[in-house]
């Protein structure tokens, strides 16, 4: 399904086909750019989509030794072996079934003088021409990477304090809202909204009402993911029956 101009919508029935046409597009890319630089969003809604590109690879069909992953966020205040950082959770299902060295990821930085360091990351991508892919989930509050409402599209990638309703979203990874870190390192929206291309995923009840208010009321600074309508990205959007609702995208 696609609308002229603006993210081209794919609902699909269930977590399997997200995995799949998922899969489908990131492959497309590496296969287009070998090299590709992809930023790499973890959270729940994308894990099919690895383990479906994790299978791939095993069976020849892909090839991602030319791949850089980017680091989209990470929590900042704890300690590198904690079972809690997004770094961790991205060599789980990304790095390792997809045969990546730690080494090869493009990572935030996490302490140190935090505004220097990200404006060097920043630069680290504008010289190599930005992202080439960027895969992405999408908060409760419509907030893309951490980059919380209400944000501008031209935001760096910069030390952000997390939102209630973040902390909330994200106790069902950790167990509870205190294990919840309440501050974060993420990539800009200026960075994501000037990728070639944009993948995001969205599965389940919770972002039903977020994701029409991202894709089919007026860009704000409220619903960062909204900006995904003004972009010159190549924007897909696969989004669940059960996110989307019923009835086909317009
Ligand atoms: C988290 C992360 C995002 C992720 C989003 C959706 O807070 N900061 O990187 O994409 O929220 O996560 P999920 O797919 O688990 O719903």
């Amino acid at each position: 399904m696609t609308r002229l101009g603006g993210p081209s919508v794919v609902v699909v029935e269930d977590a399997d086909e997200l995995g799949r046409v998922g899969a489908d597009l990131v492959a497309d890319e590496l296969r287009r750019t070998p090299g590709a630089w992809v930023s790499v969003a973890t959270g729940e809604t994308p894990m099919g989509m690895y383990a479906e590109l994790a299978a791939r690879r095993r069976s020849g069909l892909l090839d991602t030794g030319g791949l850089t992953p980017v680091q989209l966020d990470e929590y900042l205040g704890l300690e590198p072996d904690d079972r809690r950082t997004f770094f961790g959770w991205m060599r789980r299902s990304f790095l390792e079934p997809l045969g990546i060295a730690d080494e090869r990821v493009v990572r935030l930085p996490l302490d140190g003088d935090l505004a220097a360091a990200c404006a060097a990351f920043d630069r680290t991508l504008d010289a190599r021409g930005g992202l080439d892919l960027a895969i992405l989930g999408i908060g409760t509050n419509g907030h893309l990477g951490f980059n919380e409402p209400p944000v501008d599209p031209g935001a760096p990638t910069r030390e952000v304090g997390l939102s209630t309703a973040t902390i909330d979203a994200n106790a069902r990874y950790w167990g509870d809202v205190n294990d919840v870190p309440t501050r974060a390192v993420t990539t800009g929206m200026r960075q994501l909204l000037a990728a070639r291309a944009i993948v995001m995923v969205v599965s389940g009840p919770t972002k039903r009402e977020i994701v029409h208010r991202a894709l089919e009321e007026p860009v704000t600074p409220q619903v960062p993911a909204s900006f995904l309508q003004e972009t010159g990205a190549a924007v897909t959007v696969i989004v669940d029956r059960e996110a989307w609702g019923e009835g086909d995208p317009s």
